[in-house]
């Protein structure tokens, strides 16, 4: 029997046993704990909300104890008497194609070729061709929830037996072996006697001769040589930079196995690091574009004005051409402005020196609405940048041009900085029925159709709450989906910009039952005690801190839904909540990254 919101009954995990909890109350059922500020009553005046229930705003301000910060108004580039724009920057997985702060894999070094058998030709198996140096990778920061190399060996067959053990491979060593399934950064998992070796560019269910490449007590990598038995669904990649570009991983199975191998991820992600036994397949929502759906690049400039991605876990800059995952205003500006850096005479970044002037170019479009942004990251406002941007304006002419100076030594993009230089200062998106500005340093979902998808979900699986907090909400675009279909709706964001686009947002599109707070999500949780009957929370890969999810544990909510982009953290975070007494009833991913093996999810628990 389907559940009748769209729950999936084979998902009913609770710690500890017990009947399931009763589903929620409707409109005015939430009650709480200490939250007299909150109980005022005003008649709503949106159709979609539950009349007469909706708190008073002035009377909800009042009543939070943290500072309202201002809309910012941000710098231009030479009015040197304003105070610059400083933004905290969370670097997060929608800024560009390439890199997304998280282990990527290191150049393939394939040699093609050893024998007439198998399928190698790289046109027909996604497997790059010769030529391609590099390192192995080292795996690195959350691997052990990533599903990483040492979260495998440990949680695999041979687990703490096996590490005890000499490895039973040597780097360079030849194997035949056998995919089994993919792990969350897109890599086979093979076994030798219970030893992992990871794989790139391998399916689940193929066999190959596979080159050993770094080995450590617990893992190995190795490298395809040699595909000896294909799998049906490997198909063709578009992409003729693929296998050399690290921003896709998975453009060697057809769509239909991409997202099937999704699911599966989420699923494993969910057994391996929440010890959560899910019942059935997950569901995942599957974009409407396999390619052209991105809304954003970030290009790293390497030395002589060079444009392109980086390389699998490296920095090692792919001078590419074009990026097929990205919508067409994105593809139409980069292919310009590749252009004109590498005639300026601009010195891309050196990261080892650390001196050049151009780092990266952020390329931001929406197809939606014609518009588009540039912000040029660069070290310092020099002379050879002014001439690029007189160029830019001229030539490429993006509806929005901004300047970001970044002095930190490595490889975070954006740094605290923004200058204003030329046109507009936001661009405008659409979503569902709502206009939003999009600014330099605030978030926003890269996949717009697959953003409304997501969001319609939140909405309906909180519909009727009278109060609903909202964490981390960057500029409130999921908010006003939320709004249409609560009481109330309290939205909390830590970077400034994005704070005052959230308001604006809200005025623009006539949303009045909404109210943002700049803060930390840590910093705010006395919010918590206020009698919101449901929270949602979208944070960044890392999730959300463990005072963050003990709070909302012990708040008056009884519905949470957690949208992540890291089926680790969320699987690591479903475990905590279910043992806090909630109960996970639906889990369903959206395909908001095709080609790569990136996870979007959303998770809805109850008590
Ligand atoms: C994955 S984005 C989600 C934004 C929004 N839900 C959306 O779909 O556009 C995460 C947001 O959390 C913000 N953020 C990161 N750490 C935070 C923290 N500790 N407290 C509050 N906000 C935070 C980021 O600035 C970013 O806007």
């Amino acid at each position: 029997m389907p559940d009748p919101k769209g729950g999936q009954e084979g998902l009913r995990h609770r710690r500890g046993g017990g009947p399931a909890s009763p589903l929620p109350q409707g409109p005015g059922g939430g009650g709480g704990h200490g939250g007299g500020g909150l109980q005022g009553g005003r008649t709503a005046t949106r159709e979609a909300g539950p009349a007469g229930l909706r708190p008073d705003p002035q009377e909800l301000r009042r009543s939070l104890p943290l500072r309202q910060g201002e809309p910012q108004a941000l710098r231009a580039l030479d009015s040197p008497g304003e105070a610059p724009v400083r933004a905290r920057i969370r670097q997060d997985q929608g800024w560009g194609g390439g890199r997304r702060g998280r282990e990527e894999g290191d150049p393939i070094p394939l040699r093609a070729g050893g024998g007439a058998k198998g399928v190698h030709p790289r046109s027909d198996t996604g497997l790059p061709g010769e030529g391609e140096g590099g390192q192995p990778g080292v795996l690195r920061g959350l691997e052990a929830l990533q599903g990483g190399p040492r979260g495998e060996g440990r949680g695999g067959e041979g687990g703490r037996a096996l590490s005890a053990r000499r490895p039973p491979v040597r780097e360079g060593d030849l194997l035949e072996l056998r995919a089994e399934r993919l792990n969350s950064l897109g890599d086979a998992v093979c076994r030798l006697d219970g030893f992992v070796v990871f794989v790139p560019l391998l399916l689940p269910g193929e066999r190959a001769r596979i080159r050993i490449g770094q080995v450590k007590r617990d893992y190995a990598s190795g490298r395809v040589e040699e595909l000896l038995e294909a799998s049906p669904s490997r198909t063709r990649p578009p992409c003729p930079f693929f296998g050399r570009c690290g921003g896709c991983q998975l453009q060697h199975a057809s769509y239909g196995h991409q997202l099937l191998l999704k699911g599966q991820m989420l699923k494993e992600a969910f057994c391996r690091i929440g010890k959560l036994e899910l019942g059935e397949e997950v569901e995942v929502v599957p974009s409407g574009r396999e390619l052209g759906y991105r809304n954003k690049l970030a290009s790293p400039v390497a030395p002589r004005g060079r444009l392109g991605l980086y390389a699998r876990r490296s920095h090692r800059l792919v001078e590419v051409d074009d990026c097929l995952i990205q919508e067409g205003a994105v593809r139409r500006c980069f292919s310009l402005l590749r252009g004109k850096a590498r005639g300026s005479g601009i010195y891309g970044y050196d990261e080892r020196s650390h001196a050049g002037d151009l780092r990266h170019a952020v390329i931001v479009g929406s197809e939606r609405t014609g518009q588009s942004m540039l912000v040029l990251v660069t070290l310092e406002l020099t002379e050879g940048i002014r001439a690029l941007i007189e160029e830019v304006k001229r030539e490429i002419s993006p509806t929005s041009l901004w300047v970001n100076l970044n002095r930190q030594r490595g490889n975070v993009i954006l740094g605290d900085e923004f200058l204003h230089a030329w046109g507009d200062r936001e661009i405008l998106e659409e979503l569902g029925p709502f206009r939003f500005r999009r600014g330099p340093a605030s978030f926003f979902q890269v996949n717009v159709q697959v953003a409304e998808e997501l969001f319609s979900f939140a909405e309906r699986r909180v519909a009727g709450s009278r109060r609903v907090l909202e964490l981390y909400c960057g500029l409130g675009s999921m908010t006003a989906f939320l709004a249409r279909s609560s009481g109330f709706v309290v939205g909390v964001e830590e970077v400034g910009e994005a704070v005052g686009l959230a308001r604006a947002n809200a005025a623009d599109n006539g949303i009045d039952n909404v109210d943002f707070v700049e803060a930390r999500a840590e910093d705010a949780l006395e919010l918590l005690e206020r009698g919101f009957d449901s929270v949602v929370l979208d944070p960044p890969r890392g999730g959300p801190s463990p005072e963050v999810l003990k709070a909302i544990g012990e708040s008056s909510a009884s519905r949470v839904v957690y949208v992540s982009c890291n089926p680790s953290t969320l699987a690591r975070d479903s475990s905590r909540l279910i043992e806090m007494g909630f109960e996970l009833v639906e889990l369903k991913a959206f395909d908001m990254f095709p080609q790569t093996a990136h996870v979007e999810a959303a998770a809805l628990f109850e008590r």
